[in-house]
């Protein structure tokens, strides 16, 4: 950051520790602070650690923002919500569920919350401390608060914003006010999250007594500059595709190289790329026939006009089935079958469904009719994947690496395949792809390299582990890299194996275990290595090392978590309870992080 004249330039070095790796809403916060200061001492408060609760006044006109989030798309609502409730000239502040001071609830009077749902209805990482504290028995009673909740989900998952519902359940409970219904915003979050934020804006001013300030001027959380980001992204050009699992084995996958040459783009590692894909032409060809469609027609759908080609291309889900376009279609179809796969005793037929089955499938078994802009509108906006990053950019500069698992299955009545991974796997060197960064803070190296890490990363996710060795191998850190992976075979399924030798015989990596699970007679995991190891893994956690998990959400994740608790039982003494508390105070520390997907 450039240091302004108008300060001291004894000063200077302290504005830039200052601003050194804070995320944008303590930045925000920060600027608040100090205009604050420059407007007659009327300062916004201060963070819960320098001032007791007890003595702040101030949050009876102040609306907190609080957020959930693990891929980055709470963050992102719960920042425009901000930048609405500044533009308003209200007074807010914005915190991550996990930098909340709890204690402070029964102070609050105003308070948004906007929580993603992750696992089976699970909070996200960053929440399940906020979450586990509003649902004990030492939460406090709240008559003075007033709230509301906006949820972010999923409705392919049967707990749709589940935590959501559940903390709004729970706010009730307690004697808090609810404002307005709980939103529960879909893949496609605008169309929902647009109308809740409005709405909460109009009920802050009324709660807090503040018609819009005139002339209030506010510093944008996103300034319209040539910043790539989701909405804006970079097209990059495609330098590697490289298979890198090997003939027979039982998935693809890929190592994929991308270019970010003149995009500005920075990344760390631990980030992930967002790509925004491409139908298949074949699938959209599939769709309009299936129809009886015509693809150039021209639709008009929320002020854009655009062939139905186009449409059904770029800008709208084929390959994953939602319950909203279910329940059309049965309507329209007039199936029984499908009529009783939406009643409440079906859940678990309808998740069957939801999982194995596409639009096309659909389409196909039970056929109905549909206008090109009947359909558009019917359909979810595409929504960008999500591919932790395979890089660090110490290493390969305007370059970012990705570890690709191509999504293709065969079913009875053809292949399928998954938008992105399809897209990217048939992807030729030269061609480009629409990309931006989505940070990951929870999910960062240790700031001192001395510090021993434990990188556990079956199948994709060895990806963020290859940057973090590479990062680390740059920046000349001395504490130890011990990698876990796992996946079916040795033969065909070691990703990047040659890379983890050479760095194994270089000092850069200083142990590996893996796991190949059918190599022999019986299953072996991460999980069973990482207890193999109990003893060395707890003494390296015990002296200090931080814990990374990368991967499949559904079992691996779960199944670490629960050999973690059991070595801290083993090799601490410990007893379930104090495992848990000791591992929750690994992830308060940041010393426990996950990126599973
Ligand atoms: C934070 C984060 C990081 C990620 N990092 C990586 C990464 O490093 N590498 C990587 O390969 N992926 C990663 N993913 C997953 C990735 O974002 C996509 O979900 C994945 O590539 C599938 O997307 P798709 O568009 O190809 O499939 P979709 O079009 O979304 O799915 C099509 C159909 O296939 C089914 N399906 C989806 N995935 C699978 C599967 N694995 N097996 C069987 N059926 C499936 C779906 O239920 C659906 O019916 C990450 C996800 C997140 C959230
Ligand atoms: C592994 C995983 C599990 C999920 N589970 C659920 C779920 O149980 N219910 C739901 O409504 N959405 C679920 N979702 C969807 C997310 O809530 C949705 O993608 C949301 O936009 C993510 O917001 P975030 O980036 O702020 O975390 C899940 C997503 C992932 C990747």
């Amino acid at each position: 950051m450039p240091a302004p004249t108008y300060l001291p330039e004894s000063k200077h070095h302290l504005v830039t520790e200052l601003a050194d790796g804070l995320e944008s809403a303590a930045l925000t916060w920060l600027s608040g602070y100090f205009a604050g200061v420059a407007q007659g001492r009327q300062l916004p408060r201060a963070e819960p650690a320098l001032v007791p609760a007890a003595v702040d006044t101030s949050a009876q006109k102040r609306l907190t923002i609080l957020y959930g989030s693990q891929t980055g798309n709470a963050k992102r609502v719960a920042e425009s919500l901000a930048e609405q409730v500044a533009a308003s000239g209200l007074d807010y502040r914005l915190v991550r569920a996990d930098g909340y001071a709890t204690r402070e609830l029964k102070d609050e009077h105003l308070l948004y919350l906007v929580i993603s749902t992750q696992g089976d209805g699970e909070a996200p990482d960053d929440s399940l401390a906020f979450v586990e504290f509003l649902n004990s028995r030492r939460a406090p009673k709240l008559p003075q608060l007033q709230y509301a909740v906006l949820g972010l989900g999923d409705s392919s998952y049967p707990l749709f914003c589940g935590i959501a519902q559940s903390i709004d359940a729970r706010l009730a409970e307690l004697g808090a006010r609810r404002l307005q219904d709980t939103g529960t915003a879909d893949l496609d979050i605008e169309t929902i999250a647009g109308p809740w934020r409005e709405q909460a804006v109009l009920q802050a001013r009324e709660v807090l007594k503040k018609p819009a300030a005139k002339g209030a001027s506010i510093t944008p959380l996103h300034p319209k500059t040539g910043k790539v980001t989701r909405e804006r992204p970079f097209a990059a050009e495609l330098l590697l595709n490289q298979t890198i699992t090997g003939r027979g084995g039982a998935k693809d996958v890929r190592h994929l190289e991308l270019s970010l040459e003149g995009s500005h783009v920075r990344y760390q590692p631990g980030d992930a790329l967002g790509v925004w894909p491409v139908q298949s032409p074949l699938l959209v060809d599939r769709i309009v026939s299936l129809l009886g469609l015509d693809a150039d027609e021209a639709v008009e759908h929320q002020q854009a006009t655009r062939p139905l080609r186009e449409w059904l291309s770029r800008h709208r889900e084929l390959t994953v089935l939602t319950r909203p376009f279910l329940t059309a279609h049965a309507e329209r179809s007039g199936s029984g079958k499908l009529q009783a796969l939406l009643l409440p005793d079906a859940q678990e037929s309808l998740k069957r469904l939801l999982a194995n089955q596409q639009l096309a499938d659909i389409l196909e078994s039970h056929p109905a009719p549909w206008t090109a802009s009947e359909l558009v509108a019917a359909l979810r906006p595409i929504s960008p994947r999500m591919y932790s990053i395979a890089s660090s950019q110490a290493a390969v500069g305007e370059e970012v690496h990705l570890t690709l698992a191509n999504v293709a299955y065969e079913t009875a009545t053809g292949p399928r395949w998954g938008a992105a991974s399809n897209f990217l796997s048939n992807l030729r060197e030269g061609e480009r792809v629409d990309v931006f960064v989505e940070e990951n803070t929870r999910f960062r190296l240790p700031s001192d390299p001395a510090r021993d890490i434990i990188m556990i990363g079956p199948g994709t996710g060895i990806a963020p582990f290859r940057a973090f060795v590479q990062e680390r191998s740059a920046a000349g850190a001395t504490g130890r890299n011990w990698l876990f992976f796992g996946n079916p075979h040795f033969a065909t399924d070691f990703l990047y194996q040659t890379e983890w030798q050479q760095a194994l015989k270089s000092g850069r990596l200083h142990r590996l275990d893996v796991a190949f699970s059918r190599d022999q007679a019986e299953k072996v995991y991460v999980q069973h290595k990482l207890k193999e190891r109990a003893a060395e893994v707890y003494a390296w956690i015990q002296g200090g090392a931080h814990v990374y998990v990368c991967g499949d959400a559904n079992r691996m994740a779960r199944d670490v978590q629960q050999a973690l608790l059991d070595i801290a039982q083993q090799e601490g003494g410990m007893e379930a309870a104090q495992a848990k508390a000791w591992l929750d105070a690994l992830a308060a520390q940041g010393r426990y992080a996950r990126d599973v997907y």
